[in-house]
């Protein structure tokens, strides 16, 4: 559920017109809603109420800091991917101590960062990291909390391009190594184990590769208590998917009571990384169209919003929904298009053949759930500026990412002396 309706035959943002929005900031740019924000927030938390458990908002997915700061003050942790995630989620008031840091390319400057700070957790993915961990921590005199990814070897059943628990992605120790691994862990100085870390992919619509990755990790910690080790966290990581395209994906509640049968007995403390399913529908892309143009064989509404804006459908083949600002009604025609950015190639393809209400120059469309890897993957391709985010909170809305001047985005770049003008 999120909070873009029509109301009197046009798109709100909760309380608000998109098109009045769109009038004061222009267009395109990224409109959240922080009641929707909450709402998933609140669904996905509470699915685990009376159970010990810290909910860390996958940064990644959105790392706006109005969006984490509205996540933290309903007590949200964060999982975090970089130097700059971790400046963020501090910055937007997370406490250290409900900070993970995941990934598989960790750098000792961010490893340092992390241990002067505080953190709860570093999920820790090969035996080269531990071991620059361990002297990163012992130099600075602290103890590194962490828990090892662990490669279940099972197939999330999404997209290739976001599937990561299968043995041949880069991710998570190898499932035969994990006793070894361990054991060797435990010896260095500057590091304490605490759990197991898992992520098997996003955007999942089936709660069987969950079940398949959870009892794989029940059995792991059961072995490793066996073998000696204190293991008092399992981090089951992020991807629940959301709805895109009208199917409807599992509850939080059906995947808590998966995640809670397979772990909820181990008295360990589960942490959880969902991004998508607390940032995707709670944002909206507003564009407007350029052209209407008839094709040789196809028809073409070219917006002014494009692929470097949002990226999903060129990279994943993702499906956004695609709503006129104008609610449609009895009258409205209804006709087969290609939804186009102005960027120079053919990917630049947001929908074909999709059956849209008939629209012209200058109408406004939304891109519906586009507040999960929209903004955050943009760029200034074809150097168009990246788009600016605005929050709205009933009938109040802010800009809380300004749209960057092309005066200063020229101005990133530098001449060599000998191209200088004389
Ligand atoms: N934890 C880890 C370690 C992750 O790698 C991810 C996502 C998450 C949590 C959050 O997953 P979520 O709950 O959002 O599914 N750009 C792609 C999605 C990439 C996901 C990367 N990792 C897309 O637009 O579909």
């Amino acid at each position: 559920m999120d909070h873009f309706e029509y109301r009197a035959g046009e798109l709100y943002a909760e309380d608000l017109k998109v098109s009045e929005i769109a009038e004061k900031v222009g267009t395109p740019f990224y409109c959240y809603s922080t009641a929707t924000l909450e709402r998933h927030y609140n669904v996905f938390s509470g699915a685990f109420d009376g159970v010990n458990h810290l909910v860390c908002f996958a940064v990644k997915a959105n790392s706006n800091l109005a969006v984490i700061k509205t996540l933290a003050d309903l007590g949200a942790g964060a999982d975090v991917v970089s130097e700059g995630e971790l400046r963020r989620a501090l910055e937007a008031g997370v406490p250290a101590s409900k900070i993970v840091f995941s990934g598989v390319g960790k750098q000792p400057h961010e490893m340092a960062l992390a241990l002067e700070v505080g953190i709860h957790q570093f999920n820790v993915e090969s035996e080269p990291e531990v071991q620059v961990l361990s002297r990163v921590a012992s130099e600075l005199g602290k103890t590194a909390q962490i828990a090892f990814r662990v490669n279940p070897d099972v197939d999330a059943k999404t997209h290739a391009k976001i599937s990561t628990g299968k043995a041949e992605n880069k991710f998570g120790v190898p499932w035969q190594d994990v006793s070894r691994i361990y054991g060797q862990a435990a010896k260095l100085p500057g590091i304490e184990i605490k759990g197991v870390d898992v992520h098997i992919g996003s955007q999942l619509t089936d709660l069987e590769p969950f079940g398949n990755a959870f009892d794989r990790v029940r059995e792991l910690v059961q072995k490793l208590r066996s073998e000696g080790h204190d293991i008092t966290r399992v981090d089951l990581g992020g991807g629940l998917g959301i709805p895109y395209d009208g199917n409807i994906p599992p509850s939080p509640s059906s995947y808590a009571t998966v995640a809670l049968n397979s772990i909820g007995n181990l008295g360990c403390q589960l942490i959880f990384e969902p991004g998508r399913l607390i940032v995707g529908n709670a944002g909206i892309l507003v564009s407007k169209v350029i052209y209407v143009k008839q094709g040789a064989e196809r028809k073409f509404v070219i917006l002014d919003a494009a692929m470097n804006d949002l990226i999903r459908p060129a990279m994943y083949e993702g499906y956004h929904q695609i709503d006129t600002i104008k609610q449609p009604d009895a009258s409205t025609v209804i006709s087969p298009a290609d939804v186009v950015g102005p960027v120079c190639e053919t990917g630049d393809t947001f929908a074909r053949e999709r059956d849209i209400p008939e629209v012209q120059a200058d109408d406004l469309v939304a891109f519906r759930s586009a507040g999960a890897y929209g903004a955050v993957m943009a760029s200034t391709y074809n150097t168009r500026p990246l788009v600016p985010e605005v929050l709205v909170r009933g009938d109040q809305f802010a800009v809380i990412r300004e749209r960057p001047s092309l005066e200063a985005l020229l101005d990133l770049d530098k001449m060599p002396p000998w191209l200088e003008k004389k």
